[in-house]
Formats: C-alpha cells, structure tokens, sequence
C-alpha cells in the first residue's frame, strides 16, 4: 500500500470535527430543512480554474455554512498547479471570502479547510490519478465507512473525455457499496456529432445513471417554481394551450460583456453558450407534460418529449427564424464600453453572435401554432432572465371601452433579478367612464420568503451528494437539444453575412423583429 498523505494530525481532524452545525456549536443552523446526504469525498479537477473559484468552492462553503454537507465529507482539488494541501488551502479561503454569498464563519471555514486536501496532477497522467484514487482510500479508512465519491469536471471541455478514461483506468469508475457520481459542465460538445461523441466517450466508462451533466439554470429555484406554479396550482392548467396562449417570449439579456472569457466565447457564441441549455430548458419546463411524479427519469422523460417535438429548422428556414447579432461600443450606465470587435483577444474579423433571436414551433396537440420566441445577448440594457407567457384577447368586450381595448393578460416568470411571478390583468380606472388599464398581480421571493434562495450550485451540489438527478440533463435531452440549433449553427457559418449590430446597452439589433407573427412585439428590456 502506498505511504499515507493525511498527515496523522489531519487525520484525527478529519474523524472529530464533524461539519453538521450541532458539532459546530449553531444550534440555529440545527433547524434547518436537511435532507439526507450520502457522505462523501468530492474531487474537483481543474480546482484553480475560474468556476471552482467563483462558484464551486463558495457552494460547498455555502453548503456547510448552512450544515447541509453530510458529516463525513472530503474535498481534493486536482489540478495541474503546484500547490500543496495548505497553499490550495489559502486559495479556497481567497475564493470563499471573495464570493461567498454569506460572510464566513471563521469555525465553519476552518473545519472545511482541514476537509480539504490537493493533488497536483496532470489530466492524461494515470500515475497522478493513482496517487488520487490512493488517497481517496485512506480518506475511506479515517472515516470509517466507504465514501460516495462525487468528481466534478470543472475543467476546460477538452479534457472531458481524457478524465473519465483516466478514472477508468485506475479503477475508479465504480466502486463497492457505495456510488461514484460524476459531474460534467456544459458545454457538452460544439455540435451535434461531438456531442454524440463525448457521450459515446463517456458511457464507454460510466453508466448513464452516474452522470450528471449540470445545466446551473435547474437549479435557480425561480426555475424550478415553473413546475411548482404549473403543477400545485389548478387555476393555470386549464388554460396552458393553443386555446389561450398567444406567444411565449424567453429572454435572458445580460449587460456584461465577454470579461476575460474572449478564449471561450469567440467559439462558442450565444447560442451555444446559452440557447442550446439554459433557455432551451427553460422552453421544455414551461410546455412538458405534467409527469406523474417529480422522479429524475419521469421530469426528464417529459422535458425529452417536448424537445422531441419541436421540428429542427431546415437549412432554407433558418434565415426566417434566427437573427444573430453583435455588439458595437455603446454605453451601459454611465460606462462607455468597447464593441465585441475591440475586446481583447476577440478576432477584429470575428462573426460570432453575442446575440441570437430564434422563433421556435412544438407539434403537439398542446402547443400547435404557438410561437416561442427567445432571445439572449450579452451588453444589452439590463440583466433580466424572465419567461413571458401572453395570453389571447378575450373573444369579445361586451361594454363600451374608452380609449385603447385592455391590452391581453400577461404571466411573467421573472427568474432574476427581482425573482417572482407576476400577472397583469385589465382594471377598470375609478369613475364614472369605462376605461380599462393593465394592473399587476404579483409574487416576489423577497418579500414572500424570508430566507435567501440558495445559489443553484449549492442546491446541484447537494442533490449529486443525494443521487438525485432530476435537475441534471440525460444524455438524449443533450442530443434533442443539439438538434434543434445545429441547423442555424451551420446557417451561420456558411453565410457570409455579417451579424447584425447593435449598441451595447441596447435592446439588441432591429432585424430580431421581423422574427415576431403577427401584433406581437418583443417585450421592452
Ligand atoms: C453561463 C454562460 O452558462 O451562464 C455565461 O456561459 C452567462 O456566458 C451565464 O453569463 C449566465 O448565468 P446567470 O446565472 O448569471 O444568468
């Protein structure tokens, strides 16, 4: 066997400090709503990249500020970086006190940090990986039981498949009693075809029921309120079709640039980077059948069905459905920022969309002849992620209106900022005419809910630590997704047209409405 790399004074740490809160003295955190979580060693590999940092190693401090982290619970950071136990310790403190969306507590940091452990590796290296599945064993040891062991890919899509060989190839792609759960961040593939042969990849190593493909979107609770709204309410179903539904408008504008991701986003674009998943999901949760339980197959059999109905564009249909778009300089606030051209490592000949406007169909008995509109963008005028669902005007207004007829009822799914839903109706104005306004009923967390919605990481992280994968993608869902905007991904690349431009801080490029049927128009951002 080889020599041990807990250190013994680790080592006791690790068996006496427990992370539950009780053992932490926050007797407070007691109460809170714990569901059962399988305990665990969760490796992160690219653990010094961007997302561990800003988003991963906050979640899981978030997790056990909270005391939601199963009481045996490890973390190894695997990176190619040469850091050691306590220097990757120093960078995961920087991390959580940088973006922790609750202030640190000294005693629950502290106790996470003795947690966590590094292993300075090379993704295509199988000895470092043995190194990794050594020390994986002597974490099993001091725990006393056999840990789940949850592996989360945060590294750049290129070393997906080579990681998951190297899991394979020393053994820990499986293991006795207990499960190993594998985590894969988006992008899945570029295409259609790679896509399918990542998969392929993948499943050589794995089963499909260990791997969780995260689309962080499933796990903003605004969004799973669609299924909560649609599911636990009468009073919407009855008129969730072609009967009533005139159009359903998705936007997720952001007012952010590219920052430093030029590397990235030049080749990818918006469409792969947030229509091909997050709103496509978004789409599939709004219109999918209600499943006859909230199991991860049945939610996932459902969202598979409706992607699956929606017809992917011909080649010749493209340019009547889809408009991509470009910033130039502009001004957001009171900053005047750069076009996408000046950014820094961006091409000065670049075509790709950093905004995309597609009109979508679904063929099925529900959804016939409603369009469902998205559209997404980077420097736009303002964050806003909301679902727009616009009702038909009544058939017919049996009294005499003054002025403009109401304007037809409006369900908004705000999923941020200002998370909440909101409905407007037509109200008559007080006096003695009858003049007809649009009034807003609405929800909002903030008010209705005391507590702080947890960051969609946390709520993912756990629900793998549970086996749980309602909220992650199958592996067919990656494939109907892909199919459906291939077609305008390869549209896009032989046209040699230019994308359309629009200002930053704009409300995107005038051409996005020619897509809309009809009166409709796109919502005001
Ligand atoms: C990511 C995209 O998946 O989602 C980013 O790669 C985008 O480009 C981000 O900014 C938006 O996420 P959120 O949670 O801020 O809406």
């Amino acid at each position: 066997m080889a020599e041990s790399i807990v250190p013994p004074e680790i080592a006791d740490r690790q068996s006496e400090t427990p992370l539950r809160p009780a053992a932490l003295g926050n007797p407070l955190a007691e109460a809170l709503e714990h569901t059962p979580v399988d305990p665990t060693t969760m490796v992160i590999f690219g653990a010094t990249g961007d997302l561990a940092h800003r988003k991963l190693l906050p979640a899981v401090y978030n997790l056990a500020h909270e005391g939601a982290l199963p009481e045996r619970f490890n973390l190894i950071g695997f990176a190619f970086e040469d850091y050691d136990d306590d220097s990757f310790r120093t960078l995961m403190r920087q991390a959580v006190e940088e973006h922790s969306r609750r202030a640190p507590k000294p005693e629950v940091l502290e106790a996470l940090l003795h947690r966590t452990r590094y292993v300075s590796g090379k993704f295509d290296e199988t000895a470092d990986f043995q190194t990794l599945a050594n020390l994986l064993g002597e974490l099993d040891l001091y725990a006393d039981e056999p840990l789940h062991h949850m592996f989360y890919l945060a590294t750049s899509p290129t070393f997906f498949g080579t990681v998951i060989r190297q899991l394979g190839e020393v053994g820990l792609e499986d293991k006795a009693d207990t499960s190993v759960r594998v985590v894969i961040e988006k992008p899945i593939g570029q295409d259609l075809d790679s896509a399918r042969a990542l998969n392929r990849e993948v499943l050589e190593v794995l089963d499909e029921d260990q791997v969780y493909r995260i689309d962080h979107y499933l796990g903003k609770e605004t969004v799973q309120n669609i299924l909560a709204f649609r599911f636990a309410n009468s009073m919407f179903e009855p008129i969730w079709n072609s009967n009533y539904i005139d159009h359903v408008q998705i936007t997720a504008a952001e007012d952010l640039g590219i920052g430093t991701r030029a590397g990235y986003y030049d080749s990818a674009g918006a469409l792969r980077d947030l229509v091909q998943n997050h709103m496509l999901q978004l789409l599939a949760l709004l219109c999918m059948e209600p499943p006859n339980a909230l199991t991860a197959n049945k939610v996932r059999d459902e969202k598979a069905k409706v992607l699956r109905a929606m017809p992917a564009p011909l080649f010749s249909e493209v340019s009547d459905m889809a408009v991509r778009g470009q910033y130039t300089s502009g001004t957001i606030g009171s900053d005047t920022v750069p076009g996408y051209l000046e950014e820094s490592d961006v091409p000065s000949d670049s075509k790709t969309e950093t905004y995309a406007a597609l009109r979508f169909e679904i063929s099925n008995w529900r959804w016939a002849g409603v369009p469902f509109y998205l559209r997404t963008g980077k420097r736009l005028a303002r964050k806003v992620t909301e679902i727009a669902v616009q009702l038909k005007p009544v058939p017919h207004l049996a009294f005499q209106i003054h002025g403009e007829p109401p304007p037809p009822n409006e369900l908004v799914f705000t999923i941020q900022p200002n998370e909440g839903v909101s409905i407007s109706l037509g109200a008559k104005i007080p006096g003695a005419k009858t003049r007809i306004r649009p009034v807003n009923m609405q929800f909002q967390y903030g008010t209705s809910f005391s507590s702080a919605s947890p960051e969609a990481y946390e709520r993912l992280i756990l629900d793998v630590m549970r086996g749980d994968a309602t909220l992650f993608t199958r592996v067919d869902e990656v494939e109907a997704l892909w199919e459906l905007v291939d077609p305008v991904l390869a549209f896009w690349a032989a046209d040699p047209a230019r994308p359309a431009q629009y200002a930053a801080g704009s409300s995107g490029p005038a051409e996005a409405d020619s897509l809309m049927h009809g009166d409709a128009k796109w919502r005001p951002l």
